[in-house]
């Protein structure tokens, strides 16, 4: 069943139930129960244990409104088995026109960032919170991350990073479940479910206030230091 289906389905059943009980609608347990259990089959990706796989099962994405209005889907890129991976927010008008993440001036950005520690892209996996622009480059909508977050977290799984550096705000208070400042979340090695998670600001904020400069170039340092450890 795919995603305009589902939507008639769900349709159905909401105009059967308003015609049964008009203004204070009734919603059976079980038949949204029966719904919800439609929609979590439809994620057969579940097993898929490969990454190319993986983008082919979901770059058609329709879970959320953004889906609609993209060029192109930007699912990450980069080393399939890196021991680091970068996560960033969500595409920009680069990204977007070429389905891949952190192609625009902050990718340029974050590309001499990593060549300051002896790594190149293509060495580290990178990623997004959500795969879809948003309008205007606004912050994703809570929803919007929930709807796309199951993707990353498969990401994760089969790249296996050791290591994973949060760009920005957002990754780092959506990974980590919480709403405390960037300032607050960086300079400290996180635990994420038995991987080291590590937080700095986003190059594209690094562009507006050169001043975060600094803290990030400690950051990153501290990135190589726990890279390095973990290989000994
Ligand atoms: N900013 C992000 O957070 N991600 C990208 O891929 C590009 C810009
Ligand atoms: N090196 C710098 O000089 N600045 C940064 O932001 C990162 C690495």
């Amino acid at each position: 069943m795919n995603f305009e289906e589902y939507q008639h389905r769900i349709e159905q059943f909401l105009k059967n139930e308003i015609e049964l009980y008009g203004d204070e609608l009734v919603l059976p347990r079980d038949a949204v129960q029966a719904l919800f259990d439609v929609h979590e089959s439809q994620a057969d990706w579940q097993s898929i244990g490969d990454l190319a796989q993986f983008h082919s099962a979901i770059k058609d994405c329709l879970k959320c409104p953004l889906g609609g209005n993209r060029i192109k889907f930007v699912f990450g890129s980069g080393n399939p088995a890196a021991e680091i991976m970068l996560i960033g927010e969500a595409p920009g008008a680069d990204e977007d026109r070429q389905g891949l993440p952190f192609v625009g001036k902050a990718g340029q950005l974050l590309d001499k960032i990593l060549a300051a520690i002896q790594l190149d892209r293509n060495e580290v996996y990178i990623g997004n919170i959500i795969k879809c622009r948003p309008p205007q480059n606004r912050d994703p909508l809570p929803q919007e991350i929930e709807a796309c977050l199951p993707y990353l977290h498969k990401q994760i799984e089969l790249v296996d990073p050791t290591i994973i550096l949060c760009l920005g705000r957002i990754a780092a208070q959506t990974l980590l479940r919480t709403t405390e400042s960037l300032g607050r979340l960086r300079s400290k090695v996180h635990d994420y479910f038995g991987r080291k998670l590590i937080v700095t600001y986003h190059p594209a904020a690094l562009l507006r206030y050169p001043q975060y400069k600094r803290d990030t170039w400690e950051d990153v340092q501290l990135l190589q230091r726990i890279y390095i450890e973990s290989k000994k």
